[in-house]
Formats: C-alpha cells, sequence, structure tokens
C-alpha cells in the first residue's frame, strides 16, 4: 500500500530541538512575535478557519488573485460554500461586527494557519501561517506611527539585516480612482503589448499592474502617472514624517510604487521586504483599510493592520535569538528512582526562566551528553547511585570547555540553579 503524504505546498513543522532547523526557528519566531505583542499591549483575538465564502469576495475582492485564483471553497453537507481562510483581516472584522464591538477601538494581534491555491516555491505555500495585527476605530495617525513603531520593534528584535520597510499612501477613495483611471487611459494604447496576465490587471485591477514582472510593462511604466501625482500634500508629508520618524531604527523607503494585492486598502500601505528571500522577498505587509467594516454591514470604523508570514521570516533569522538557559538533567541510573526527579521539580520551582530538559530515555552518560550538546544545552547536572546516595549531584559546564566538571551538595545545587 502507498503511504499517505502531504497534501502539496503543505508543511509539518516539528520543533525537534535543533535550533537551525528551519521548523524549530518558526517556533521561535512565534513565540518572540508573540512576547513582542504583549509588550504592545495587543489583545489576542481567535478567529475560525473556515469562514462563509462571501466574506472574502467582499472584502479581499473579485478582482483580487486571492478571491479570484486562490480561494480554497467548496460546498458543505448542507451546500452552503465556505472557504478556508486566505487572510485574517475579513475574520476579524466579521467578528467585531456580530460581537457588536464595532463601535469602540480594538487593539488586536491573531496567529495561525491561512490557506491559498498558489503554484508553490521557495517561500509561497498553500497552507503557510501569518502573525497579524489590526488596531480598529482610530484614523489615520497614530496607528500608523505605532504600526511602523512594531514592524521596527519585530525586525530589531530578531536582528534581521538586509531588510526594508516600504511605505506608499494610496489617497482617499476617489484619488485612488482618479489614479486608477489615469493609469487605464495610458496603458490602453499599448494593450497589445502586454503580457495576458497584465491584460487581465488592466480590465479586472489596474493597480495591481504596478507589480508586474514582465520587463516590458515595467518599461513602459517608467513614464506612466505616478500616484504621487493623485494624493494630497497632506499625505505625502505623512509618509515624510514617517520616514524621519523610524530611519534611525530601520531602512525606510517611500516607493510610490508599491500597491498591494487586496482591495480593501486606502491610505497608508506598506511592505517589509529582505534581499535574503529571493523572488518572494516580502515578509510582512498591511495598510490602512477604512471602509472594510462599513462594506461589511457594521459602523464606520477606521483601521489598519499588518501580518507576517511566518515561514518566510523563519527563513530570515540567524541563530537561536533567545537568551533563556537550557539545563540538561541527566539520570544516570539503573533503576527508577522517584528521587532524582524529586530534586528536578524542585529546580524548576526554584527558576522559571530556565528550560530544565529531563532526559527520559534510557542510555549511557556519553550518549546523554552528546544529545545535550547537540541540543545547546548550557548546563548539565547528573545524578547517578553515587549522588543519589551521598545527597550530591554533579554540575558539568557544556559551555565551558575548560572548566572542571563539580560535584556538589543538593543545596549548593539549588543554590546554583537560582543563580543562573
Ligand atoms: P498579505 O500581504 O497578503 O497581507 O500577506 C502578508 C504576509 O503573509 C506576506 O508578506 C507573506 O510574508 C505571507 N504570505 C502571503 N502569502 C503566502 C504564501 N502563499 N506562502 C507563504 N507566505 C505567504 C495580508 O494577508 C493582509 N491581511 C495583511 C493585513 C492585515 N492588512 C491589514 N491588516
Amino acid at each position: 500500500m502507498d503511504n499517505i503524504k502531504s497534501l502539496t505546498g503543505m508543511q509539518d513543522h516539528f520543533n525537534d530541538g535543533d535550533k537551525d532547523n528551519l521548523s524549530s526557528k518558526f517556533f521561535q519566531v512565534e513565540q518572540k512575535i508573540k512576547e513582542i505583542f504583549i509588550n504592545y499591549k495587543l489583545e489576542e483575538i481567535r478567529t475560525p478557519a473556515l469562514e462563509d465564502a462571501n466574506l472574502f469576495n467582499r472584502s479581499v475582492g473579485n478582482s483580487s488573485d486571492i478571491v479570484n485564483k486562490e480561494i480554497y471553497a467548496f460546498n458543505d453537507r448542507n451546500n452552503k460554500t465556505i472557504a478556508l481562510r486566505p487572510e485574517g483581516t475579513a475574520s476579524v472584522i466579521r467578528s467585531i461586527i456580530e460581537k457588536k464591538l464595532d463601535q469602540t477601538t480594538h487593539k488586536l494581534w491573531y496567529m495561525g494557519p491561512m490557506w491559498r491555491y498558489e503554484r508553490p516555491q521557495k517561500g509561497r505555500y498553500r497552507q503557510f501561517n501569518q502573525a497579524g495585527v489590526e488596531i480598529l476605530g482610530i484614523k489615520e495617525g497614530f496607528p500608523e506611527f505605532e504600526m511602523i513603531s512594531l514592524v521596527c520593534s519585530i525586525i530589531n528584535g530578531f536582528n534581521l539585516k538586509n531588510c526594508s520597510i516600504k511605505i506608499n499612501h494610496l489617497g482617499t477613495k476617489e484619488n485612488k480612482q482618479t489614479f486608477c483611471d489615469a493609469l487605464v487611459q495610458y496603458l490602453l494604447p499599448f494593450k497589445d503589448s502586454l503580457d495576458d496576465k497584465d491584460v487581465e490587471r488592466l480590465n479586472k485591477n489596474p493597480l495591481r499592474i504596478l507589480d508586474t514582472k514582465s520587463e516590458k510593462t515595467q518599461a513602459l511604466l517608467k513614464n506612466a502617472p505616478s500616484i504621487k501625482d493623485y494624493i494630497d500634500q497632506t499625505s505625502i508629508e505623512f509618509l515624510k514624517s514617517i520616514k524621519d520618524q523610524f530611519s534611525d531604527l530601520c531602512d525606510i523607503e517611500i516607493d510610490y510604487s508599491l500597491v498591494r494585492g487586496l482591495d480593501y486598502y486606502s491610505g497608508f500601505v506598506f511592505e517589509a521586504i529582505s534581499s535574503e528571500l529571493g523572488a518572494q522577498d516580502s515578509f510582512l505587509g498591511g495598510g490602512r483599510y477604512d471602509h472594510l467594516c462599513k462594506k461589511l454591514g457594521g459602523k464606520d470604523l477606521p483601521s489598519i493592520g499588518m501580518a507576517l508570514g511566518i515561514e518566510r521570516f523563519a527563513e530570515l533569522i540567524n541563530t537561536d535569538t533567545s537568551s533563556t538557559k537550557t539545563v540538561s538533567f541527566l539520570i544516570v541510573t539503573s533503576n527508577l528512582e522517584p528521587k532524582a526527579y524529586k530534586i528536578a521539580h524542585q529546580l524548576r520551582a526554584l527558576n522559571k526562566e530556565i528550560i530544565l530538559d529531563v532526559h527520559l530515555s534510557d542510555g549511557s552518560l556519553k550518549s546523554k551528553l552528546r544529545r545535550s550538546n547537540k541540543d545547546n544545552a548550557d548546563y548539565a547536572i547528573i545524578i547517578g547511585e553515587d549522588e543519589l546516595k551521598n545527597n550530591t549531584a554533579v554540575i558539568k559546564y557544556l559551555k565551558d570547555e575548560l572548566r572542571e566538571q563539580q560535584t556538589v551538595t543538593l543545596d549548593e545545587l539549588y543554590s546554583f540553579y537560582k543563580s543562573i
């Protein structure tokens, strides 16, 4: 019988403790991002993976690639068309409207899997995970600063190099429409020289042409109208002030050709990219979406948000960024020794900052130490039959080869552990 395999573009993430392994980095990212979100006093929200498919038609938009080609939608047993969420923003707004919380402000975060039926390649999967933030109920101003501050904290918190934040402003709904019309007028005479994908964009979602990969279209766009000439001076000044405020923290660039792939954006938009990622170079994106809540049947709720692709981001982080120390607890006796487990239990209570890894499987001291080194543990505490008899333990300094291991009393062990 053939083995059953995972679906195309869908990955398992297995945290096997090898800090350089991509999956382990995935979990490191999740954990640290969560700490940053909490530090910004954001509240967690978790919405279902499945939604009424209409939610995404009405928010992400019928003209977007996501809804047009990439949505995982199907009929359930009751013939209702449901969809696996391709992103988190629409679900958050749906939830806020449903709970009648759309007249107050909220600062929210979420994390979880999203699904898009894309052609898989490096950094592009059919199931991927996002960590997202939505600030609801506050109009343009402080939230934009808070959002870019958060992006800088993420980039600097993980010590990322070779990345930059691009920002742009799409103006008001009317500005965006006038610019779209001008772009279409400019490109129509060249329609025959555009590739099929760009012709489709020209018909359905002209702004997306600015994202074209075709060199021919890119050359044409050099003389095309720029959004800069369609938005007001205040918006341009706003972009400049964001750049000025944060340029000492991160590389920030105003990019008037930055458009986002989802229809709900208006006003300020941004993306964080890294030159280390290859073709899929954007690891975070977001922007203002002031009209979405009303469009979904709720109140006027000016909002802004962003989402980070956890798999792409994990590619970028170098080593373990946490400063938490790990101690291996090695029991080397032939019998089950409840007293040894009691010592481990007491140690854990003494210092909650430390990861104490009790090796549960049988094996020689040598193999257990090999495993401890592989796990990048800082110290090993070794307890054998002699130690149990004498109420002592051995401390081995795994990161300091020159330092001799030490036999200590249990009281000394507890003091040592508290002081790590
Ligand atoms: P998005 O730009 O479509 O925005 O996705 C955000 C991030 O998710 C991307 O920058 C990328 O890192 C990751 N991502 C997207 N598609 C894939 C894929 N197929 N495989 C791997 N990673 C992927 C949104 O989803 C908006 N909801 C962001 C937002 C929140 N705007 C306002 N609030």
